[in-house]
């Protein structure tokens, strides 16, 4: 060991000590408990839980993502639903066959997949989702409730992210959390969620003034911003987390990868990092199946509280 170790300093490396965030084993767990929930919930009733994706036109990473979406949802063993319209779809009829998957009772969850064609409007087809079956999170109605603590559907990366964090770390009470980005998809529902685990918390975003200065007082920091490499080493205070959402590819000495918006090689320094791919990515797939059988167990809740009454 201490001529390993000798080796790396006398070629000048740092050495690596953060732990590296395994995001594909956590999810394969995550996903493998729903599994066993799924199979519980169809020895016991006629009802599985059901997803439906929405996809518009041809994006071809859109087209990959429903895919597993698809495969993950049935190898979970829910009902899948798949709908692929083309791209001259008109906003009428979108808005319609969220209607009708809005009334289908053997939906419980709703993905429109995003980003829609330009002539499309996104917000009015998320407005049009029943909040109940929003597995997204992204609906007003489920923002609003995470706002004020209430208990909503979460966005998935977030709450992909809030798992990961919770299992390394525990309890976050009192930990200064910086999250870099402010998207309704992932910058503010992540920085409500620390808020809910009593972090104090810092959003950052393009207009802030020295970010370096603001994350190296983090004990957590979250990036989602979509630029390669943007959060250095000297960036990170010795022994704080690092959560990296972003994925983007790169080229570089004519070699395509993908990196996240952290330079992981400079994080030796930090407690854990999640790396890029096989960080949070992984992670996202097995919170929107969470979301969809928590989207069923709440109809359940609500179908026998409406027997009851009616009895
Ligand atoms: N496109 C890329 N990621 C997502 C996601 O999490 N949800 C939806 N609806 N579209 C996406």
């Amino acid at each position: 060991m201490a001529g390993h170790i000798e080796a790396l300093i006398q070629a000048e490396q740092p050495i690596f000590e953060a732990d590296i965030i395994d995001g594909k084993a956590f999810a394969a767990g995550l996903t493998a408990r729903i599994k066993v929930e799924v199979a519980e919930i169809r020895s016991n009733c006629d009802k599985v839980p059901g997803l439906a994706v929405v996809l518009v036109g041809e994006d071809p990473a859109s087209s990959v993502y429903v895919a597993s979406k698809r495969r993950e949802t049935q190898a979970a063993g829910m009902s899948s639903f798949e709908h692929r319209l083309p791209d001259t779809t008109s906003q009428e009829d979108l808005m319609e066959l969220v209607r009708q998957l809005n009334a289908d009772p053997l939906v419980h969850g709703i993905l429109v997949q995003l980003p829609l064609p330009r002539h499309l409007d996104a917000d009015a087809v998320i407005e049009a989702i029943d909040p109940a079956k929003d597995v997204d999170g992204f609906h007003i109605a489920n923002a609003g409730k995470l706002a004020v603590g209430q208990n909503a559907l979460v966005p998935c990366t977030p709450l992909g992210c809030m798992m990961l964090l919770k299992d390394l770390l525990g309890d976050l009470t009192g930990l200064h959390a910086v999250v870099v980005g402010r998207s309704n998809i992932v910058g503010k529902p992540m920085a409500q969620l620390l808020l809910q685990e009593d972090c104090t918390v810092t959003i950052a975003h393009r207009h802030s003034r020295d970010l370096a200065s603001l994350t190296r007082t983090a004990d957590i920091v979250v990036v989602a911003v979509g630029r390669p490499e943007m959060v250095r080493g000297d960036w990170i205070k010795p022994g704080a987390t690092v959560i990296d959402v972003g994925i983007n590819r790169v080229v570089q000495d004519g070699r395509s990868r993908l990196v996240g918006d952290v330079a992981f090689a400079e994080m030796g320094h930090a407690r854990a990092i999640t790396p890029v791919p096989g960080g949070v990515g992984p992670m996202t797939i097995g919170c929107l199946l969470s979301n969809t059988l928590e989207a069923f167990r709440r109809a359940q809740a609500r179908d026998r509280a409406s027997a009851k009454e009616n009895s």
